[in-house]
């Protein structure tokens, strides 16, 4: 059964070809021009979308040997995300599922980041735990089953992989700033200086990750005083930024594991690729824990990853999912997820 999988939440076109679980393409073209404005600038995203989603597809389709006619399934991204990027990918693909006859499968972005460790797997084991950490969120959740998701914890303000773009602006590095970030701290002393982490009052799971970042703020301002640090200075506060950061997603996620006792740990989103994290999460193998992580290429966002979660869906799904009446829409919705 081949998928076409189409992306566009927010600011990278992708389009993906899958043949049942194994991916036959995956290409990406992200929209580096928004890095000159500090963030994605959301009506900028759409247009450019639009200019790129045919070629994009395209691409897929002749990287995978395969035409458009061959293709028996066809999902797109429809939440959550800008609403004008989604709008484009998502009517694309519905436009080629009503021309094409074939199904579409509307797929949630954060889902498809929680199933993409297991990409190419015929098989999941139950239950795992998924910590999400991508740009805009940052969730825990016991997987009990295929899409029975319990969320046990969320941020409460910021997402992990915001509080490295909003350090990255301060200290002058550029956007998007997690991978800046890590390179830095690869080099840097971790000690160099201790940030605080967040104490959340009556909330076991869930995350903060505001306070940090206004942490760097207040040590700037005293120590450099308008300036950027810069050398060993500038790789030691990465380094000491990234290990807080690092700290409060595995002791969370730890405390969790053995409370539901699960074994199984997946780790998923764009700061998943983070060395800091898969460092430290990955030392849990010694005790015997199952660390699992997306494959580089799929930590970022990629169409790959929503044809995986959304050929799962349909061929676990005993009805219609009545894919075409689904709408697009910005914004997370915890209670059915
Ligand atoms: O999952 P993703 O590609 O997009 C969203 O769905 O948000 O995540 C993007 C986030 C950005 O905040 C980026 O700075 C962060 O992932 N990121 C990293 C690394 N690579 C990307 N954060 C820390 N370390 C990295 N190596
Ligand atoms: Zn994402």
């Amino acid at each position: 059964m081949l998928t076409l999988a189409i992306e566009t939440s927010c600011d990278e076109t992708s389009a993906s070809v899958l043949d049942g679980v194994s991916v036959l393409s995956n290409i990406i073209s992200t929209q580096l021009f928004h890095s000159k404005f500090g963030g994605v600038v959301p009506e900028v995203a759409s247009r450019e979308h639009l200019k790129k989603i045919i070629p994009v597809t395209n691409e897929a389709l002749k990287d995978a040997g395969v035409s458009l006619q061959d293709i028996d399934l066809i999902c797109g991204t429809t939440e959550p995300g800008l609403i004008g990027a989604l709008l484009v990918g998502a009517n694309f693909a519905k436009s080629l599922s009503v021309s094409l006859g074939k199904p579409f499968v509307p797929v949630n972005h954060i889902k498809a980041h929680l199933y993409s460790p297991f990409i190419g797997n015929e098989r999941i084991d139950f239950p795992f735990l998924g910590l999400i950490i991508s740009g805009g969120h940052t969730l825990l959740i016991l997987v009990e089953g295929l899409f029975r998701h319990r969320i046990i914890g969320k941020t409460i303000d910021d997402a992990a992989g915001e509080a490295f773009d909003k350090a990255a602006k301060l200290l002058g590095l550029g956007y998007p700033g997690g991978r800046l970030i890590d390179d830095l701290a690869k080099e840097g002393d971790p000690e160099f200086h201790k940030f605080p982490k967040a104490v959340i009052k009556n909330s076991e799971f869930d995350f903060s990750f505001s306070g940090i970042k206004t942490s760097l703020l207040y040590y700037l301002r005293k120590h450099f005083s308008g300036k950027l640090p810069e050398g060993d200075q500038l790789r030691g506060i990465c380094a000491s930024y990234q290990r807080a950061i690092v700290d409060m997603l595995f002791e969370k996620t730890f405390r969790a594991a053995v409370k539901f006792d699960v074994k199984n740990v997946a780790v998923s989103g764009g700061v998943s690729a983070n060395s800091g994290v898969r460092g430290r999460f990955g030392e849990m193998r010694k005790e015997d824990y199952i660390i699992l992580f997306p494959e580089s290429e799929y930590t970022s966002d990629n169409a790959a990853m929503i044809g995986f979660a959304g050929f799962l869906e349909y061929s676990s799904s005993k009805s219609d999912l009545a894919g075409l009446s689904v709408h697009a829409r910005p914004r997370i919705d915890y209670e059915n997820f």
